[in-house]
């Protein structure tokens, strides 16, 4: 793939411009008000698409967000992979502690990346990442080095559950018919040290409501007497994990996949240094469920967690009262065969249960995920790890993530495939953070190392 190599080689900086182009575009998809720059997002992937010489672009509209797709049939017996990506982001906020504007994309330098990295909203998750694809597919199409049929499928909505992509995918099986589905959205462990996802958790999601009093009572008055919403939900949170930080609700690890002393010791011998974690968080000890590493703690067990909690008075200064409500969203992370739905129908049950009489609780079910392992002898992951190995001069090791993307599990229940989650992140890239951002040497590498995913793939398949 030589003419593919020196192309890329002589557009980087290009490639960098236009990626630029699409970070300045703030595709919330949680956010309402942006719902027409989402759609430009879309609009400017598919005019990138087209450019990149992909034939049947479209911006398929959904109840949501739309989906880009586009196509690449170069001759019908040779392998298809299927491409996805999301084109939407997480919201900036915190705006106030970013130290560059969350959508005015530069490059800075960092320990991490001394050769520079892209700070924006989506530069690592996903624009950055997605748009690796785009360019390689450019570079092996205008070099005439195409070793496999493409298929792209970049959607608006994962950073919200992907439910219309689930629709999507249930009414375009044959449109998207392929061999493999090949992702970018997940990491590794460091530059110096390729791996490949080889797990993803799944997720329950829950909002909660706590109403006590009709309205907000002088905490003089009424105080010590009536119910305090937030101290009694304080206190039904602080109950759902016992002193082992093991998850109370009742059937929670039912179904929980046990892995051997093998799988545990392979994955032990991943590289990882706890006490640079632990400084790159700037935590002085870790914590969670006893009898676990924290690599495991973070990847194979499951967990729940506070994602926000809020009531009563936060304004300046001091406001005696006794709220009359408090709320919280709480996460779930699952691994494998631990059911969303169960889940979620247990902790409601659980929750309900140990609430006093003095408040009344509702529990509001969000998106859910199914967890996904991808296996490692399969020709994708082979595919893969030779890709890698050519592009780092290191073979990568498989790893399981603790993150989720909910599409992964319906891709192989309904179109029947297997993903590659052949992503180029850094845990330190802050994802979902202020300052996100992203490595142009590993925006660089991934864009290198997908070619070689292509040429490997059709030879495996062939044999
Ligand atoms: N790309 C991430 C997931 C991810 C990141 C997996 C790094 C592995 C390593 C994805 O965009 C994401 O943030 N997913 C959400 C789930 C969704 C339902 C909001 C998550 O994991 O919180
Ligand atoms: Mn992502
Ligand atoms: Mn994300």
């Amino acid at each position: 793939m030589k003419k593919t190599q020196d192309f890329i080689q002589k557009n980087q900086q290009r490639f960098l411009d236009e990626l630029f182009e699409l970070l300045r575009i703030p595709s919330i998809s949680a956010d309402p008000e942006h719902k027409g720059d989402v759609k430009k997002g879309a609009e400017l992937v598919a005019q990138h698409l087209i450019e990149a010489g992909a034939d049947n672009v479209e911006v398929c509209e959904t109840a949501g967000h739309p989906i880009v797709y586009g196509e690449k049939i170069i001759d019908k017996d040779l392998p298809t992979v299927l491409v996805y990506g999301h084109y939407d982001v997480q919201p900036a906020d915190p705006i106030e502690l970013w130290d560059s504007p969350a959508f005015e994309p530069v490059i800075k330098k960092t320990d991490i990346h001394p050769e520079g990295a892209i700070f924006a909203r989506g530069a690592c998750d996903d624009k950055g990442q997605m748009f690796m694809h785009i360019k390689a597919f450019e570079a092996m199409s205008k070099s005439g080095e195409m070793p496999c049929n493409v298929k792209f499928m970049i959607e608006g909505e994962e950073e919200v559950g992907s439910e219309n992509l689930g629709i999507f995918i249930k009414e375009q099986k044959e449109k998207l018919a392929a061999d493999i589905i090949l992702v970018s959205d997940t990491g590794i462990i460091s530059n110096e040290h390729p791996s490949i996802t080889t797990g993803l958790r799944g997720l329950s999601y829950v909002e909660i409501e706590v109403v006590g009093p009709n309205r907000d009572l002088h905490s003089g008055l009424y105080g010590g007497s009536v119910a305090n919403p937030i101290n009694v939900l304080s206190n039904m949170i602080a109950q759902l994990h016992d002193d082992k930080h093991k998850i109370t609700i009742p059937g929670f690890y039912d179904k929980v996949e046990i892995l051997s002393d093998e799988e545990r010791a392979e994955m032990a011998r991943a590289p990882y240094d706890e006490d640079e974690y632990k400084a790159s968080i700037d935590i002085k000890d870790v914590q969670g469920e006893e009898g676990y590493s924290t690599r495991e703690r973070g990847s194979i067990r499951p967990t729940l967690d506070v994602n926000g909690m809020w009531g009563g008075y936060i304004g300046e200064g001091a406001k005696t009262v006794l709220p009359s409500a408090a709320f919280a969203k709480i996460s779930m992370r699952l691994v494998p065969h631990q059911d969303p739905d169960e889940i979620t129908e247990q902790f409601k049950t659980y929750f309900e249960s140990i609430a006093p009489d003095s408040v009344t609780v509702k529990v509001k079910p969000h998106h859910g995920a199914i967890p996904a392992v991808t296996p490692i002898d399969s020709n994708g992951y082979i595919a893969a790890s030779n890709a890698m190995e050519k592009s780092f001069g290191k073979k990568p090791i498989p790893l399981r993530s603790g993150g989720s993307i909910p599409i992964v599990a319906l891709f192989e229940q309904v179109l029947g495939l297997k993903t590659v989650l052949m992503g180029f992140g850094l845990n330190s890239d802050a994802i979902h953070s202020p300052n996100e951002h992203y490595g142009v040497f590993n925006f660089n590498k991934g864009i290198e190392t997908i070619p070689y995913f292509f040429e490997e793939f059709a030879k495996l398949e062939k044999q």
